[in-house]
């Protein structure tokens, strides 16, 4: 029985600890009902926990003492890693399969009461994990006011001296960034490539300083000074995140997917060395492209997912990629230089769809990897929704993958999905982010309506000349209801391609500020079974353990 001795920030707890939450949380009750969300603890421990702060419906609070262990726990290999301490990692006091169970747990959890889907889930270690250790190739340090460069406290600004940080990668760590005093610059992040051991940093100015100053005498040039030998680039980051280069080519190379990317230093790539591979394959297997087909990649960043689709679909295919970085397109398009049927977009994903300038309806395949905010309900609409009202002949789409970061952003777009019509096929699940409470899904979505039937798939070459505007004569059947009768649609265009200056660098860790709780453990999927109340979605069957995407 818990025992609540202080309910204010800085009382302690005695706490039986209940099931994980999103976020990198357990919960927890004192008696009467109230939440406590505790970290540093795990399920079926007993803790006494140090209140961080409390809120009208619920309190936050690290446990600072483990009266009864979890068979799972064991020591951090991060003497930082405890309350107080770096907020970088939420689970380092769990094995790494028991991390990947909480994962689990969680992504099940959020399915179940944002989407009503009931889904068993296993997470997958990625190729080359090593426990969960030195595989972080991205790490943006601050730098307090000291001038020690480290990480963030938990919810806090207030930087801790980590010294190496021992799950980032070991390229990061020579880098030497932790352990000197740095001018008055208010963070440096380091960007590396594994398969070529380059390495970059970005220096971003203390507040309030001109945009991008990297002059000599300047703080963003002094750092820059410090990091000769060290970072073969080095970027200063001004007012908007613009991106000036102070030394070096401004890119890495990034190997994946059987070739080098050029990824410019401030442009997304998946931070874990194994995740570009495992999610490019995940994503093929969830599309199965063949040649002639039509595929779109959404948020494509520096053409990743583009690229191997557009391998797959062949010259007598398009696939079309958006991106809202200027710095990523410039990258996807070099990098997709030699496969000109795929053409890349730059603008804000809505927008696009909204003003028709990306061809929803010519499209088969779909790869969506949006941003922690997820894709959003006008982006599921405007993808997923039968033509009802709209000016071209809607989704003829037969398969999507969502790539997401978010389980609860991608709950909530599925259950939107779930709306128009569509059905999860697959779903698996990767550790891209070990010691964190972060995890990559990779969900398989197609359309519910067995009557809808899936375009017949073109011969390569069979429209017409080369390149993208072969697209303009693919048939296809049409749409659930439609009449299935075989017809024409507009070509997708690369012209007048709507511009913007894109949301600058979006792709940046947004951590949720409250924690996300659950109504209890959901039951193992009934196959086939009644549709759950008040979801959209009606069971499907659950996919088998240890397989892959259950289509
Ligand atoms: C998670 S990354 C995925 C990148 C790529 N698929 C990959 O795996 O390397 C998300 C991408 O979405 C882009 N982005 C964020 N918000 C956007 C928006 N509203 N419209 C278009 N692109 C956006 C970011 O620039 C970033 O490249």
């Amino acid at each position: 029985m818990e025992t609540p001795i202080e309910t204010a920030a800085g009382g302690l707890l005695e706490l039986a600890v209940g099931d994980v939450a999103h976020g990198g949380w357990c919960v927890a009750r004192q008696p009467g009902g109230r939440v406590v969300f505790v970290r540093h603890a795990l399920p079926g421990e007993r803790v006494r926990a140090r209140v961080t702060d409390t809120t009208a419906r619920f309190a936050r609070a690290d446990a600072v003492e483990i009266l009864q262990a979890s068979p799972d726990r064991v020591e951090p290999p991060c003497p930082q890693a405890r309350p107080g301490g770096c907020g970088g990692c939420d689970w380092q006091h769990a094995a790494p399969e028991a991390q990947r169970r909480l994962k689990a747990e969680v992504i099940r959890q959020q399915l179940r009461r944002i989407a009503g889907l009931d889904r068993e889930v296993t997470v997958e270690p990625l190729a080359g994990d090593s426990g969960g250790l030195g595989w972080r190739t991205r790490v943006r340090f601050s730098v307090g006011p000291g001038g020690v460069a480290g990480l963030l406290k938990h919810r806090s600004h207030e930087v801790v001296d980590v010294g190496a940080c021992p799950i980032a990668h070991p390229l990061v760590n020579e880098t030497g960034v932790t352990g000197q005093r740095w001018p008055p610059v208010s963070s440096l992040e380091v960007a590396v490539a594994p398969g070529t051991g380059e390495r970059a940093a970005i220096v971003t100015s203390a507040a309030g300083r001109r945009p991008a100053a990297g002059g000599a005498g300047t703080p963003a040039g002094r750092a820059a000074a410090m990091l000769a030998g060290r970072a073969g680039t080095v970027l200063s980051s001004g007012r908007g995140g613009q991106l000036t280069a102070l030394r070096g080519r401004g890119y890495l190379h990034q190997r994946a997917a059987g070739r080098a990317w050029r990824v410019g230093a401030g442009t997304f790539w998946q931070v874990h060395p194994g995740a570009a591979d495992a999610l490019t394959a995940a994503v093929l297997a969830a599309l199965s492209p063949a040649p002639g087909d039509v595929a779109l990649d959404l948020f494509c960043g520096a053409g990743l997912f583009a690229g191997a689709l557009a391998e797959a679909v062949g010259p007598g295919g398009t696939v079309i990629g958006v991106d809202g970085d200027r710095g990523a397109v410039r990258d996807a398009r070099h990098n997709l230089r030699r496969l000109p049927w795929a053409r890349i977009h730059h603008g804000d994903v809505a927008a696009m769809l909204a003003a028709g300038t990306v061809p929803v309806g010519g499209a088969g395949l779909a790869v969506l990897d949006p941003p922690r905010a997820g894709a959003g309900r006008a982006v599921i609409e405007r993808l997923l929704a039968p033509a009802a009202g709209r000016g071209d002949r809607g989704s003829a789409l037969r398969r999507v993958a969502y790539v997401s970061c978010d389980p609860a952003t991608l709950a909530r777009d599925l259950k939107v999905a779930g709306e128009l019509g569509w059905r999860l096929a697959g779903l698996r699940a990767f550790d891209a982010f070990p010691m964190t409470h972060h995890v990559e899904c990779v969900a398989t979505l197609a359309p519910a309506c067995a009557a809808r039937p899936e375009r017949r798939r073109e011969r390569p070459g069979a429209s017409g000349a080369a390149g993208p505007r072969r697209a303009a004569g693919w048939s296809r059947m049409g749409a659930c209801n439609s009449g299935s009768s075989p017809s024409r649609s507009r070509a997708p265009t690369t012209a007048g391609c709507w511009r913007s200056r894109g949301p600058p660098r979006t792709w940046a860790s947004t951590r949720s500020s409250a924690p996300t709780t659950t109504s209890g453990s959901a039951a193992a999927a009934a196959c086939p079974g009644p549709p759950i109340p008040g979801s959209p979605w009606p069971r499907w069957p659950a996919r088998r353990r240890g397989s892959g995407s259950a289509r």
